[in-house]
């Protein structure tokens, strides 16, 4: 499979702003997750065909940040940060609490596909932990209530 014609257009404008079309990976690796909501092995062949590079060089980068998810996922996906300021402010209690109101394992994603449920480091919100990325948006100052609430108000 090659890449869906609507991206190759979209990074073909990207790459315009860069002297190399391997500079646009970040971004497109992003924009893939988004259309195919995860980055299988042959997305990622897909996309290192289309930069001229080894599939191996796009991998690396790919598993090296924890916002490409390198494994299907559930529908939405709740990343939990248990860092330093997050752990000392609940952050377990977040976990138990959304696990619990999500049906999904820790890392893992719940029998309806609906949720898939993870750790991440440190999401730059330490003054208001413990917090929360559910599908990109922030939701900071939890108690496991609150926690429960979010989760259970996605449709
Ligand atoms: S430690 Fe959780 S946002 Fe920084």
């Amino acid at each position: 499979m090659a890449l869906e014609a609507n991206l190759v257009a979209e990074f073909d404008q990207l790459a315009k702003n860069y002297p190399e079309k391997r500079a646009i990976m970040m971004l497109a690796l992003h924009r893939l997750q988004d259309v195919r909501g995860w980055l299988s092995p042959e997305a990622l062949e897909d996309l290192a065909a289309y930069l001229g590079m080894e599939p191996v060089e796009v991998f690396g980068v790919a598993s090296f940040y924890p916002m490409y998810r390198l494994r299907p996922c559930g529908q939405h996906v709740v990343s939990i940060c248990h860092n330093i300021s997050c752990d000392l402010r609940g952050a377990q209690d977040i976990v138990a609490a959304v696990c619990e109101a999500t049906g999904a394992p820790l890392h893992g994603t719940s029998p309806d596909g609906k949720f898939t449920v993870t750790t991440v480091e440190c999401a730059g919100a330490c003054a208001n932990a413990p917090m929360f990325d559910l599908d990109g948006v922030y939701h900071e100052d939890l108690t496991p209530e609150k926690a429960k609430q979010i989760v259970r108000s996605v449709k």
